[in-house]
């Protein structure tokens, strides 16, 4: 297993975040770090991922950080500049993943198909994504991917929150599992610092009594 497998193995479960500006980056690291959460992807989807990534990593450096909602080699180069340990697309992009494997960067492409599966596979990718979790038949799809395709190893978001993410993390061959609910943008943009810190404490006590 390679160093960042080995990591991210450990944490479990990953907030999936989307930065209104880069202050609530700090302050959502502050908080995983206090709640021994020390992990987030941080998405692409607003403009304050990379110099989120980048001062959160620059305050925090114990973090893992991860960039998300990837979609183009140039944010590949962006979120690697920026300190980004992984990159993490929600589809299977043979440009990204050849890009990611250049930079020898790690890489987990989103899957919700045997041929998206197998895609990633003919590219030497076994660590995937599977996204929309919920939506592409949550456990039951995971517990028939795996049966078929016996080397490789998900990590499931879309629709995992506190009720299911045990359920998930059950499966052997899932790594780890993402969610948006921990930390979500609109909590975030209002301030709710509170009550995301409420979010990822009850998540963590809750993996500690697995
Ligand atoms: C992701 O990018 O991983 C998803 O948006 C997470 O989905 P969720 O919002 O249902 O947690």
């Amino acid at each position: 297993m390679t160093p960042f497998e080995q990591k991210i193995q450990s944490h479990r479960l990953v907030p999936v975040v989307s930065l209104p500006d880069v202050n609530s980056g700090l302050k959502l690291a502050e908080i995983l770090v206090n709640c021994k959460m020390q992990v987030a992807e941080i998405t692409f989807r607003t403009a304050h991922a990379a110099k989120g990534i980048a001062e959160m990593k620059n305050h925090f450096p114990q973090l893992l950080l991860i960039a998300g909602t990837v979609l183009t080699p140039d944010q590949v180069d962006s979120a690697v500049d920026a300190g980004a340990e992984a990159i993490v697309s929600p589809g299977t992009d043979c440009s990204i993943i050849s890009h990611c494997q250049s930079l020898n960067i790690p890489v987990i492409p989103g899957i919700c198909t045997p041929s998206e599966v197998q895609l990633a596979l003919s590219m030497g990718v076994t660590r995937l994504k599977f996204f929309p979790a919920e939506l592409c038949g949550g456990i039951k799809m995971i517990k028939t991917l795996v049966s078929v395709y016996q080397n490789i190893s998900l990590m499931p978001t879309g629709g995992i929150r506190f009720d299911n993410m045990k359920a998930y993390l059950s499966i052997d061959r899932v790594f780890c599992c993402g969610g948006t609910w921990l930390a979500p943008e609109s909590m975030m943009a209002a301030g709710d610092w509170q009550g995301i810190e409420k979010r990822i404490k009850a998540a963590v006590t809750a993996l500690q009594t697995e």
